[in-house]
């Protein structure tokens, strides 16, 4: 059992492999006494310290010395005495919102349970996890609310989330229910973050805590392309290969907050959870709500160590369904080969062409269906164009198939234009407000998915499509984020309801389709990495990462999207040059060599290559096909930081150390350059490798640590791959 609690210390003691993470109840509240690196158990020199701070005031008038002020919590209430940072607020019916949650009774269970209507991760095997829930009542009001810790111990990792029961007999009104909050007793740390914007997502920023509140948060009804629901916490001189990190991942793709506080006496509060910014949530008698999951992993070997944990938990127990261990397609997608113009004919040359290079899976992308010339149009009216496509979808997918290709299909399914058949029959099924104008993005509005009648027409319209046709991959595309967000089917107290409902009548259409096509691979999109989210993942097991396809830029953005997602995750192509975002003219080697690193594919127009270019490209097909297996699967390693200088490096290693694939990137030619080695790592010390282009194998132990020379490399944009295979 990774769980253990002592009854006379009233101590609960959860462990994984690495990982301590304690809880004592102290006076009835759930204290955090201790989390990092793994201890036998809590000894008196590190118990909790009781002193008598002026101006924290406390709960018992002849104890000066105790505080919820300075006591450090597992989930803080508002307005009894700890004026920091609370993880939840309720307002009762005579609307004053001073709760006090005190420990009931607790429960040890083998597994992990799932989070009813919330996607999470999960385990297979009961003995992968061991699940504590702690209960805590507000005996006033009768609200009891069950604190879930779920521990990976194995994958070392630590879940948690938090549910909330009204057992009274008045209404209650939650005003904040975060999943998770915990106090750390220092300050010395840097927070790290993944920020960024539309075709330039998860920018690593990372900056010295200090006092007060920093948080990082999402408005936009999505996850967002300008922050990502995750943020780490680094011991001030830990990197990416020592030192001790802290990481905090939320199973959400909604308005999130992430906040760090550092306190008076410098202690840091982080609390992770649904953003209570124009949030709230009636919960009448009998009722409950449920928070999404937190995921948080401490790691004592840098943030590789973190980003590793990470990826094998997100891998293999977020992630599901049928393509969550299988090798993934090579594809070619249409869009930046033809945008809205294409017909049949293209459709199937640039196909055709694509089996030629070994190309495995085709995509049409937008504008196949209603009359979708542009975007300003159709979105709502999933049927085919019969003037692009006169024999029909059925047609298409049989000229595409007959080739030897898959068939894979672009759906935007929670949008809906204004100019579309479903808009004039359901001019109500947008999000919207009464007596305010519906704003647009791209055009288009939000189909409102907190109605559960929405959401089934959508299951109804997407599942005809996917059953006329033997279509085996999805591409989901999201394209605005929300405004005016209101139901007309909720009432006035409900209506701070809608951007979670959405969220929730979204994981429910996104698990029906889904379960219902399980041989579909299915990948999500939002105008590229706008929803790259743990929440996401549990439907669909890897992500269009950014709707930038530029080699250079991609090095950040996929670097940035390695802090937490694994690389199976991870949609990567090559596009045409100059690019269509930045108009860089990039090498088609360092293309390749970038899109290599995820699920590899191609977006442009593969008829337009020169004889010299296909016979690159038939080499970067055969070479993904004998690596992929690696490259999806295996171990991944950061070497050098895009955002640190001109040149990036990474590497794969295979679980048992036996191959590994190095690749290095450098973007501009420096003149008269420094000789420069590239320190390997994750091999094993004792095996020899055959490094390709190398005739002596080296050791793994001097591929690490005296490292592989670097050719001189000329021009920009270059980059080189080694393969390792152990002799
Ligand atoms: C945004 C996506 O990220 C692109 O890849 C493409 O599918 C377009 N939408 C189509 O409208």
């Amino acid at each position: 059992m990774s769980i253990q609690f002592d009854t006379s210390r009233q101590i609960f003691h959860l462990q994984t492999d690495n990982t301590s993470y304690v809880i004592q109840i102290v006076r009835g509240y759930a204290a955090q006494l201790y989390w990092g690196k793994r201890i036998r158990s809590i000894s008196s020199a590190s118990s909790l310290r009781y002193v008598d701070r002026s101006f924290s005031p406390n709960i018992d008038p002849d104890d000066a010395a105790f505080s919820l002020d300075v006591l450090p919590q597992e989930y803080p209430a508002y307005g009894h005495t700890d004026f920091r940072n609370p993880a939840y607020q309720i307002q009762l019916e005579n609307g004053t919102t001073v709760t006090d949650l005190k420990y009931n009774t607790h429960r040890i269970i083998k597994g992990k349970p799932p989070v009813a209507g919330l996607p999470a991760t999960y385990v297979e095997q009961a003995e992968e996890a061991d699940t504590l829930e702690i209960e805590l009542v507000d005996s006033v009001i009768n609200l009891k609310v069950i604190l879930t810790y779920s521990v990976f111990e194995k994958l070392n990792a630590i879940t948690r989330s938090v549910n909330f029961t009204n057992e009274g007999k008045q209404d209650l009104k939650i005003l904040r229910a975060l999943s998770m909050s915990v106090d750390l007793p220092d300050d010395q740390y840097d927070v790290l973050h993944l920020s960024g914007a539309w075709a330039d997502e998860r920018n690593v920023e990372r900056r010295p805590l200090t006092r007060g509140h920093q948080l990082i948060e999402s408005r936009r009804g999505a996850s967002s392309h300008q922050q990502n629901p995750f943020l780490a916490l680094l011991r001030q001189g830990a990197d990416e290969n020592q030192g001790e990190v802290y990481g905090f991942s939320l199973v959400y793709s909604g308005n999130f907050v992430a906040g760090v506080e550092v306190d008076q006496y410098r202690t840091s509060r982080v609390s992770l959870g649904i953003n209570p910014f124009d949030f709230s949530w009636l919960l009448n008698p009998g009722e409950s709500f449920q928070t999404p999951e937190a995921v948080t992993v401490y790691s004592d070997q840098g943030l590789g160590g973190m980003s590793r944990t990470y990826h094998k938990l997100y891998r293999t127990r977020l992630a599901r369904g049928e393509f969550r261990d299988k090798e993934r397609p090579i594809l070619i997608n249409n869009w930046e080969a033809t945008y809205f113009n294409f017909n049949a004919d293209k459709i199937e040359s640039i196909a055709k062409k694509g089996r030629e290079l070994g190309i495995e899976l085709f995509v049409l992308d937008d504008g196949w269906f209603g009359h979708r010339d542009n975007d300003k149009t159709s979105l709502g009216d999933w049927f085919v164009d019969k003037s692009k496509l006169p024999g029909g979808l059925e047609d298409l997918v049989n000229r595409v198939t007959s080739l030897g290709m898959k068939f894979g299909l672009w759906f935007e399914p929670e949008m809906i234009s204004e100019d579309s058949e479903l808009y004039r029959s359901h001019p109500d099924w947008c999000l919207h407000v009464p007596d305010r104008s519906r704003s647009t993005g791209r055009n288009q509005l939000v189909l409102d998915f907190s109605r559960e009648e929405v959401g089934d027409a959508v299951i109804q319209m997407v599942s005809a499509i996917l059953s006329s046709a033997p279509i085996t991959y999805v591409k989901w595309d999201m394209n605005r984020h929300m405004t005016e967000v209101g139901s007309p089917d909720l009432p006035a107290e409900r209506q701070r309801e809608t951007a979670h409902r959405y969220m929730l009548g979204l994981y429910r259409v996104m698990e029906a389709i889904t379960s219902r096509f399980p041989h579909i691979l299915f990948e999500s999109c939002s105008g590229g990495g706008g929803r790259f989210d743990p929440g996401i993942l549990y439907y669909m097991p890897q992500t269009w990462t950014s709707d930038n396809t530029d080699a250079v830029c991609r090095l950040k953005i996929q670097y940035g999207t390695s802090i937490v997602y694994p690389v199976s995750s991870m949609g990567s192509h090559v596009s045409a040059v100059p690019n269509h975002q930045v108009h860089r003219h990039t090498s088609l080697k360092m293309r390749g060599d970038v899109a290599l690193s995820g699920n590899f594919g191609y977006e442009l127009d593969l008829t337009k290559f020169t004889p010299e270019e296909e016979e690159l490209v038939k080499q970067q097909v055969a070479f993904y096909k004998e690596t992929r297996g690696l490259i999806q699967f295996g171990e991944y390693y950061r070497l050098r930081s895009p955002f640190e200088g001109n040149d990036t490096g990474w590497m794969f290693v295979s679980e048992d150390q036996s191959e590994a694939i190095v690749m290095y990137f450098k973007v501009l030619a420096q003149p008269n350059a420094p000789l420069d080695t590239l320190r390997l790592r994750g091999l094993n010390p004792d095996y020899d490798y055959k490094v390709s282009g190398l005739e002596q194998p080296a050791g793994g132990d001097a591929l690490m640590y005296a490292g592989l020379n670097i050719p001189r490399l000329e021009g920009d944009f270059q980059s080189l791959v080694w393969t390792l295979r152990k002799v």
